[in-house]
């Protein structure tokens, strides 16, 4: 079933994963990701194997500039690139923010539909053709690697976007990408849309064509493998199929179809570590906030849990019956690896390394601390405890924003639980508060908007242990209403209320520096 490694793999069926996670994966609602957060997905995506990564669209604000210029500086092995709209600022933006990569690449785009020209751009075909051209002459000047995207390609002119893009070809673009912005197109409508577009455009052949789909109708994947079969070598989407409205193709989904159907896909192929899925699943959620469904395939916790009888039966038979994918090509697998309250920092140290995290000397200190406080309440700690706390470790504001201090919560029947809570502010200094409210998490928020000054509602609220077992750490998950805007935020704790009071203080964070954001936006 799966991809035989020994196999000779023809070049030029190679489709390259794209992942977006860290642009049009944070343009989802409420996810606001800050530079430390972004490097630890953009390590675990070069550990994944994709071959670029878009880190996000520095002319949107410093934020986002500083973001792509530190994983630009700091990756290897892989093509960062920086969004642009197809105008000069935006592309000299993007343009300084990818300098110093080993391998960069500027992405502009522009829209190419009637209906966007029309209504958002205001421009006639003539001068979105001119703005294509002189974006991507300007971007090639700065990299050699330029990608042009023409938005809404499949509610466009098949003709016009031929024109368009045989434009940006001629003038340096070296990937041509033909995004479903809307999610709109069917496979076999947008595997005659390509092939169209590749008769009217013989330049196509020279350059990597790309597919970029939306999930408005749940057919991103679908659209994304018409894709390929009708020519792309590009694929783009982002981990857990996150993105603006229904999200992004599911790109370890791609990576899946690409290794179990190898053999009845004409030789296609991708260089994805199909083992490091289940982790990059797992901090993406994390890190985003973004709750990943049960039964998503590939990362769902129960895409490979067989629950009726038959089914068991069946698979302990022979995994065959009813596993078309081995839960270990996904990383799945049991990791054995547990330690206790009296593990040392060598044996943490060991164990992450074991698990694929890098940290240096003071990131390891600030994990022990952790470690150690979890392992005096809780016990035996596992693989799923470590990933769980590393990771949450990362998000740690620092002088950013609000940190947690201490919490405690009185309930009785009859009465609303009330709370107070200890915060220490980003200038070091701790703010105290109290609250009631008519649920022991309402009464903490309560307690932390007295203590800090936000007002903030709760629109959502998640509560899942990381692992099995009755001293699971629980990880709680928060979607808010702040200033009229949502937040999501997660956070970690043997206590349950206490992982509530930090996510919830970190979808304040995320709000604090959303706003920072809007002040010192450029303006374009
Ligand atoms: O969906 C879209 O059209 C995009 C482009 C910027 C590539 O995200
Ligand atoms: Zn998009």
């Amino acid at each position: 079933m799966t991809a035989n490694a020994d196999q000779v793999r023809d070049e030029s069926k190679r489709v390259k994963i794209f992942d977006t996670s860290l642009r049009d994966g944070e343009q989802a609602p409420g996810i606001t990701l800050n530079t430390r957060e972004k490097l630890e997905i953009a390590h675990q995506l070069r550990r994944l194997g994709v071959d670029v990564m878009e880190a996000g669209f520095p002319i949107t604000s410093p934020g986002d500039f500083e973001a792509v210029r530190e994983i630009a500086r700091e990756m290897e092995g892989v093509t960062v690139a920086g969004l642009a709209r197809a105008n000069e600022k935006d592309v000299l933006r993007a343009g300084e923010a990818v300098r110093e990569a080993k391998s960069g690449r500027i992405h502009t785009f522009i829209a190419t539909s009637d209906i966007h020209m029309t209504h958002k751009l205001r421009m006639d075909r003539d001068q979105v053709l001119a703005a294509a051209v002189d974006a991507v002459r300007l971007a090639k000047s700065i990299v050699d690697d330029v990608e042009f995207s023409c938005e809404d390609a499949t509610r466009s002119d098949v003709a016009f976007v031929a024109d368009v893009v045989g434009a940006a070809i001629a003038h340096g673009a070296t990937t041509i990408n033909i995004p479903d912005t809307v999610g709109y197109t069917m496979p076999v409508e947008f595997h005659a849309f390509l092939t169209e577009l590749r008769r009217r455009c013989p330049s196509l052949d020279d350059v990597t064509l790309s597919v970029h789909c939306h999930n408005d109708l749940g057919l991103a994947v679908a659209n994304s493998l018409a894709g390929m079969l009708a020519g792309a070598r590009q694929v783009e989407g982002c981990i857990n199929g996150i993105g603006e409205r229904a999200g992004n193709a599911s790109i370890e989904e791609v990576g899946m179809i690409l290794r179990t159907r190898a053999e009845d896909l004409g030789g296609l192929w991708c260089g994805m570590e199909t083992t490091e899925i289940t982790r990059t699943s797992r901090l993406v959620s994390r890190l985003t906030g973004y709750v990943v469904q049960p039964n998503k395939a590939i990362v769902g916790k129960n895409a490979f849990a067989h629950e009726a009888g038959i089914h068991q039966h069946g698979v302990l038979a022979n995994p065959l019956t009813y596993e078309i994918m081995d839960a270990t090509s996904v990383g799945l697998a049991q990791n054995s690896i547990v330690l206790g309250k009296h593990s040392g920092r060598h044996a943490l140290s060991h164990a992450l390394t074991e698990l694929g995290y890098e940290l240096d000397k003071d990131e390891l200190n600030a994990a022990f601390v952790r470690f150690k406080d979890v392992a005096d309440r809780k016990g035996a700690i596992s693989a799923a405890d470590i990933e769980a706390l590393v990771s949450d470790e990362m998000r740690t504001e620092g002088v950013e924003g609000f940190v947690l201090d201490e919490t405690s919560v009185t309930t009785a029947s009859g009465t609303n639980p009330r709370a107070t809570v200890s915060v220490i502010d980003p200038q070091g200094e701790r703010q105290s508060g109290e609250g009631e409210g008519d649920g022991p998490v309402n009464a903490l928020i309560s307690a932390i908007d007295d203590a800090i000054g936000t007002h903030g509602r709760l629109l959502e609220y998640h509560v899942t242990a990381v692992t099995g077992g009755d001293d699971a750490l629980g990880e709680a998950r928060v979607v808010c209403d702040i200033d009229g805007r949502r937040y999501s935020g997660q956070g970690v704790s043997p206590d349950v209320l206490e992982a509530s009071a930090i996510a919830y203080l970190r979808a304040v964070n995320a709000s604090r520096r959303a706003e920072d954001a809007d002040v010192t936006d450029q303006g374009v």
